[in-house]
């Protein structure tokens, strides 16, 4: 049985939104899944999970949550080599510029990204919600 995290930082719940739609696309197909957020950020081990789900809004200026979400994901970027990831969070008036330059991050950090980061204005809809259950399949196959 495949063995996929879902990582995430939330403020206000739309990326957490997100993330619960994600974890039905993996239950969906059978596949074991770990739900890392807050406090259990700092426990997280990339190299025990076979695929990963990255969730964090756009903070900062365009940037990934800075306290607690950056420093973790940092400190797992060496282990993504060939890892299956995606990636999916909310943002608010910008143009989805972290989201671009955290796909290319990852791209050079030589993970496997199975689909384009998923992205929304605010509070995902239905279509969104869609998306994340599919990426949640995807990293469950
Ligand atoms: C401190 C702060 C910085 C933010 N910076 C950006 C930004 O640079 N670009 C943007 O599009 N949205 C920005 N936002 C808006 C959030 O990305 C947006 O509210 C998002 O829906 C929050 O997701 P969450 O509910 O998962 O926390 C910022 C919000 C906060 C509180």
């Amino acid at each position: 049985m495949k063995k996929v995290a879902i990582v995430y930082w939330s403020g206000t719940g739309n990326t957490e939104a997100m993330a619960g739609a994600v974890q039905e696309g993996v239950q969906a197909q059978g596949a074991e899944c770990g739900f890392f957020s807050g406090e259990e950020l700092g426990s997280f081990l990339p190299s025990q999970w076979d695929s990963i789900a990255f969730g964090c809004p756009s903070m900062g200026s365009e940037e990934l949550e800075e306290t607690v979400f950056e420093p973790m994901f940092a400190a797992c970027e060496s282990a993504l080599s060939g890892k299956e990831i995606g990636l999916f969070g909310s943002y608010g008036w910008g143009d989805g510029e972290w989201m671009r330059n955290w796909e290319e991050r990852c791209q050079k950090d030589g993970a496997r990204l199975v689909t384009s980061g998923i992205l929304c204005c605010g509070a995902p809809e239905e279509e969104t919600l869609e998306e994340c259950r599919a990426l949640g399949k995807a990293l469950a196959k």
